[in-house]
């Protein structure tokens, strides 16, 4: 098979087929072999995070490194020239002389399309505004398929701020390669934006609840987001959404025996920690897939002709 994602720039997960996908999932089952701890050597990764990140700067930084490569960055624009005032175009065209791929994250839509236009190495997109987060999306559809071993037929409940949350968009572009029923459940204020509700429901079976409470019994997934606070732009729109969702543990009474709970992370108060002890609770787990999937997708873009 030729590989997909050679030299290719991961902006959004529409770029992406079932079987990219797949191919992608075979990989990082395989990414731990000894044969691979050289593979990406003299290979410079550039992180450039304009918002803040835990999980994904540090799970692309621990790939690159048990790859064999290097990165380097920065974690906050006020630690690079923006803080002096340059411009976007110039710090990215600045890096792209330093690096073989470039991880980019900020806080407006479009921009990581912005740099893969202007940039001659492939370009990462690690979170757009509430556009996409395509590479979480990868690895929530990953560990849906290790756990539950397909993506198929599921029943997935996606729970929370569907309205800001970036992962969610990502992740419905994602399971539109499958044939899953999608819950969307949401308060009313925080419902999917309309316009890719209207794209989504062309791909994918979907039905629409304000209550947790309604479908749980029927879930095999519980993906649930955090309120981006963030994103708001009236913070009075927030104040009034603040607090209004969570997984009560009394809610796991009623659920199907092999149910998994999946976050992005990081939380807030929608996963309380009592939860954490549960045999539903993946979205630790989730974090190690994490690692796989960016260890996969980074071997995948640099090398034409790959092991797997
Ligand atoms: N899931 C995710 O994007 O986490 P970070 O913000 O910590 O990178």
């Amino acid at each position: 098979m030729t590989n997909p994602f050679y030299n290719k720039n991961v902006v959004s997960i529409r770029d992406f087929t079932r079987n990219d996908l797949e191919y992608l999932f075979h990989v990082a089952d395989n990414i731990n072999s000894n044969s691979l701890c050289e593979a990406l050597r003299n290979k410079i990764l550039g992180l450039v995070f304009f918002e803040p990140s835990t999980r994904t700067r540090l799970s692309f930084e621990s790939a690159m490194n048990s790859l064999g490569g290097t990165c380097i960055g920065f974690s906050e624009s006020s630690s690079s020239s923006t803080e002096k005032g340059e411009n976007l175009n110039d710090t990215l065209v600045t890096m792209n002389q330093y690096v073989d791929a470039l991880v980019l994250r900020h806080q407006k839509d479009g921009v990581a399309r912005f740099a893969s236009e202007i940039c001659t190495k492939p370009v990462i997109n690690a979170g757009s505004g509430t556009e996409e987060h395509p590479t979480q999306a990868m690895l929530d559809l990953y560990t849906i398929f290790k756990e539950l071993g397909t993506i198929d037929n599921l029943n997935i409940g996606i729970f929370g701020d569907l309205k800001y949350g970036r992962t969610v968009y990502s992740l419905l572009y994602g399971l539109s390669n499958y044939n899953p029923t999608v819950y969307l459940i949401s308060p009313d204020l925080l419902q999917l934006r309309s316009d890719a509700l209207s794209d989504i429901r062309e791909k994918l079976s979907i039905e629409q609840h304000s209550n947790l409470s309604d479908v749980i019994s029927k879930l095999d997934v519980i993906y649930t987001t955090r309120i981006q606070k963030e994103r708001f732009p009236d913070i009075q729109e927030y104040e009034r959404v603040k607090g209004s969702y969570r997984i009560d543990e009394s809610l796991l009474k009623n659920t199907k025996d092999n149910l998994i709970i999946l976050h992005p992370m990081p939380r807030s108060e929608e996963i309380p920690p009592s939860l954490d002890t549960t045999k539903y609770a993946k979205y630790f787990k989730q974090i190690r897939y994490g690692k796989l999937i960016r260890s996969a997708l980074l071997y995948l873009i640099f090398t034409e002709h790959p092991e797997y």
